[in-house]
């Protein structure tokens, strides 16, 4: 707890082109709780890495995605917005940590075993052990809650385990976090697909809604979606590609998905798709266009780096400290 507030950490890869997906299952929700929390919103770049990056595109994306941030509506004076690359603590409590978790538990992850099978020419040890860096992260900063996509589920388990083992040796020394998984929007499908969910992998570009996308893209993309011959605008799993887009339409507007059946009840999927794209464009144009704006003001940008990454420094080494000690590392002589 710092000053009275609970802890909440979060963060998202500078990989790939972002999706709708991640706003919708993660950023959105990063905003409604960040005036009940402390927060602390990490670009994660060193998670980047497990897969090969090219260097300079990685640099643009990461600085695009920490604006992404502030467009969003994350204030960067309430909100520790910084680069996990730019605290060293993430890497060196993360070594810790490796030495407290097991094979087996790292060998279970589905993450793990999907990112493996698709770049089975890179299986690095990174890629196997990202979850404890995660753990690191998280638990760097004390955090109480952990605003996530379904998706993030298990590793979010695997930290709880990593730190009652920790503290089961060793005495209270980190608080266990709890996932925040959103009512709706925390697992979003390809528009595709509907039994896959939306990821910023897919090769098919119809399948993701990207943060970036102009409006005529995502109102091509939505009517292209995928539906069934039911013809009805229902919430049942029955009809998956028609409920992820009363899912997105929900999320878009904040109408209960049952509010919105009623609202299409007698109405075809033409206009509610058309509904559907209007909604998703009317929350993303703000944000690209505060986005350009902030990208232009390099002064500002930079000056949240720097002091924001400050900041993220000094709380992480006040858990850091305390670990070192716990696991015998001789004390520092000033
Ligand atoms: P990442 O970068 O893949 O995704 C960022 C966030 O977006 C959510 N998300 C989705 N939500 C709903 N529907 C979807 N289709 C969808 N796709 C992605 C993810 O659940 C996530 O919340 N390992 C993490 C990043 C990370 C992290 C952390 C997160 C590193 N350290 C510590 C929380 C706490 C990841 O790769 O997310």
């Amino acid at each position: 707890m710092i000053q009275d507030k609970k802890v909440l950490f979060s963060g998202m890869q500078a990989t790939g082109n972002l999706t709708l997906g991640n706003y919708l299952g993660a950023l959105k929700n990063w905003v409604t709780l960040s005036d009940e929390y402390e927060c602390f919103y990490s670009v994660v770049d060193m998670h980047s890495i497990t897969v090969r990056q090219d260097p300079a595109t990685l640099r643009k994306r990461a600085r695009a995605l920490l604006i992404l941030y502030i467009a969003a509506g994350l204030d960067p004076e309430k909100n520790c917005i910084y680069y996990q690359s730019h605290v060293s603590g993430h890497a060196e409590l993360a070594w810790i940590l490796n030495c407290f978790t097991y094979m087996g538990e790292l060998n279970r992850m589905t993450q793990f075993k999907d990112k493996a099978a698709r770049h089975a020419d890179n299986i690095n040890a990174g890629l196997f052990t990202y979850p404890v860096l995660m753990a690191a992260d998280i638990l760097l900063y004390q955090a109480d809650v952990v605003p996530v996509g379904v998706d993030q589920k298990q590793h979010l388990e695997i930290t709880r385990d990593i730190a009652e083992r920790f503290n089961n040796l060793y005495g209270p020394v980190f608080t266990i976090p709890e996932p925040y998984i959103g009512k709706v929007g925390a697992k979003i499908m390809s528009l595709q697909d509907p039994e896959k969910k939306m990821s910023k992998s897919d090769e098919n570009p119809n399948a993701s809604i990207y943060l970036m996308d102009d409006p005529d893209t995502i109102m091509r993309k939505c009517k292209r979606a995928v539906t069934d011959s039911e013809s009805a605008v229902l919430y049942r799993d029955e009809q998956p590609g028609v409920k992820n887009l009363i899912n997105i339409y929900s999320a878009c507007t904040g109408h209960t998905p049952e509010e919105v059946v009623k609202e299409f009840d007698g109405k075809g999927y033409g206009d509610f798709k058309m509904a559907v794209g209007e909604s998703v464009i009317s929350v993303l144009r703000p944000l690209q266009e505060e986005a350009a704006r902030l990208e232009r003001d390099k002064a500002y940008i930079d000056g949240v780096i720097r002091a924001n990454a400050e900041k993220a420094g000094y709380y992480a080494n006040k858990t850091l400290r305390k670990v070192q000690k716990k696991v015998g590392f001789p004390e520092r002589v000033r």
